[in-house]
Formats: C-alpha cells, sequence, structure tokens
C-alpha cells in the first residue's frame, strides 16, 4: 500500500510532517543548510532570532538525561538579518523565520523588516521562551499575548503567521487563549508547545543543578513532554477549527508522530531527540511512520488527523 504524508500549514505545502523544532540544529547556517537538504525534513525552521546577535546565558546551560533535557540557552542567536539573508531562495522547501524579540521597539523593528520581505512567509513568533532574565512568557499574561498580536498583524497587514505557544496546564487557559488567538485572522498556525519553563533537573551525586543559568532551573524537553504537547494540541483543536497545529513535544518515533496527529497536528516538530540523535532522526520518523500507517491500513494524514476517540 502506498502512504502519503504530505501535510500544509497554512498555504505552504510539506511533503512530509516533521521538521526541527527552534533551537535545534538551527543556529547557523552550516546546520540550517544540513536541515534544508536532508530529503526527510518537510521545512526547516530557525532559531529565534532577535534584532541582533546574542550570545545567550552562561554555560552549561543544557544537559540530557534518559527522559529528556532541560536548557536555559537564552535566545543564543545570528541577529535577524543573518536568518533573512540565509533564507534568500530557498524554495523547494517551506523555511519558517522564527523570532522572540526582546521589547516592543524590536518586535517593531522586526516586524516590519518581515512585512517587506516578500520572500519571508508565515514566520513563527515564539511567544514563550522561558530563559530570558527578567523577561516573562508572553503566551503566560495573556494582556500581553493580545498587545503583541494586535502589534504584529496591524505592522503585518495581509502577510500570514504563526506563534509558537508555552504549555497551557488548565482548561481555563485555553478559553482564554484561544478567544484570543481566534480573533486574529490573520494568524494560520500555532506551535504547541515550547519546553515546560523552569523546571529542575538534580544530579543526585553531586547534589548540584544540572545547568547553571537561572539557579538551574530551565525549560523541560523530551519524554517529559509527549502528554503535555498531546494535550496542548487536543485542546487547542477543540477550540481552534481554523487554525493550524504544529505539535512539538517528546517526538522519537513514528508513534509518536502519529498521536501528535490523531490529536490534531498537521505537521510535527523535533527538539530533544534531534539534539541527541543527529538529523538521522528524520528517516526514522519517516520509516516508522510509514509502517505505522500501513499496518492501519492508513493511506494519508487526513484520514486520522485530529480523529482521536474518546472512550
Ligand atoms: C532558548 O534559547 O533559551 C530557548 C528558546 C525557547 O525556549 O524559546
Amino acid at each position: 500500500m502506498n502512504c502519503n504524508v504530505q501535510t500544509r500549514i497554512g498555504e505552504q505545502f510539506l511533503e512530509v510532517p516533521f521538521y526541527n523544532a527552534s533551537g535545534v540544529l538551527c543556529v547557523n547556517t552550516n546546520d540550517l543548510d544540513k536541515l534544508y537538504e536532508c530529503n526527510y525534513t518537510g521545512a526547516v525552521v530557525t532559531k529565534s532570532c532577535t534584532l541582533k546577535y546574542r550570545s545567550g546565558n552562561p554555560e552549561p546551560r543544557y544537559w540530557c538525561g534518559e527522559y529528556g533535557s532541560i536548557n536555559s540557552s537564552g535566545l543564543p542567536n545570528n541577529g535577524f538579518d543573518y536568518y533573512a539573508k540565509w533564507m534568500i531562495d530557498k524554495n523547494t522547501k517551506p523555511v519558517f523565520l522564527s523570532t522572540s524579540p526582546m521589547n516592543k521597539n524590536e518586535l517593531n523593528i522586526i516586524a516590519n523588516k518581515i512585512r517587506d520581505l516578500d520572500y519571508i512567509k508565515n514566520p513563527e513568533f515564539n511567544l514563550s521562551c522561558p530563559n530570558v532574565i527578567n523577561k516573562p512568557q508572553i503566551g503566560y499574561s495573556f494582556d500581553d499575548m493580545k498587545n503583541t498580536l494586535q502589534m504584529i498583524t496591524e505592522i503585518l497587514g495581509e502577510k500570514k503567521f504563526g506563534v509558537k505557544l508555552p504549555p497551557y496546564f488548565d482548561p481555563i487557559h485555553f478559553d482564554y487563549a484561544s478567544d484570543i488567538l481566534s480573533y486574529y485572522n490573520t494568524l494560520s498556525y500555532i506551535t504547541c508547545s515550547n519546553s515546560i519553563g523552569n523546571g529542575l533537573l538534580i544530579n543526585t551525586e553531586t547534589e548540584e543543578t544540572r545547568i547553571r543559568p537561572k539557579n538551574g532551573l530551565g525549560g523541560i524537553g523530551g519524554k517529559y513532554c509527549l502528554p503535555v504537547a498531546l494535550s496542548n494540541i487536543f485542546q487547542f483543536n477543540e477550540r481552534l477549527p481554523n487554525i493550524d497545529i504544529v505539535g512539538c513535544g517528546g517526538i522519537y518515533n513514528g508513534e509518536d508522530v502519529f498521536q501528535h496527529i490523531l490529536a490534531g497536528a498537521c505537521a510535527v516538530q523535533v527538539g530533544t531527540c534531534l539534539y541527541e540523535n543527529g538529523i538521522s532522526t528524520f528517516n526514522k520518523l519517516y520509516n516508522e511512520l510509514i509502517e505505522l500507517m500501513r499496518k492501519k491500513g492508513y493511506k494519508c494524514l487526513n484520514e486520522f488527523k485530529g480523529k482521536i476517540k474518546i472512550i
């Protein structure tokens, strides 16, 4: 049986439904090229950029164990112009610019640049970085989220865009967030979710934190995140039928991809597993997803996307 795993995010077409999570293998052009040239990535997203270069938080700022990772990278990146330049003439698969402006002034400048560059399509505005000291996550303040979306839409005009959200935990917060998100009809997709912010992993032997910044607190990624990501996809999919959902969190194999799509995702991003296992991750995910679809008799993603059965 021939299986087709093509998908769409907004109006952008992807041959396969997986790509990197922003932050992983996408800070410099060497790594971005590898992702772009890989036959098993459907798209590429850049590191969330600020207006200018940032070196990020002090090291060690990443650690990974059996169940996943903790990071407090602090948005190390090469600045907006570096990523915008890399994106020129990338026409064979979608490339998404991710941005996490440091303040309103930067947001204003970056959004204006994005509006003026036709080839930047569906940028991902990151409303959820937990690791910048003294900068709260926008997605956890609904007033800030509304003001930010208002400013983005006023500047971008008709240009479509997406947002990367933090994970939510209480159904009322999904209601509040959905009310705001559904108001903006140029918002074409949401990415659910960023890392679980301000977790703490401890080394029992040395009795130390695993990372240095923020007294050891950082974003939790990897296997810890799968149920949280699935719940976020599922709960937003119920509330936002007209917005595409990109799943992110806890993907290690084809079954995890299948579950994200079953919960309502149209595509998925891979973070910790990609960081730990490299680019061959995508070939493995492809083979495992196809095998599972064949076993279940599914020929394309739409046959099971969002069709989770409630018992
Ligand atoms: C970081 O650079 O600290 C991670 C980015 C993010 O979690 O949004």
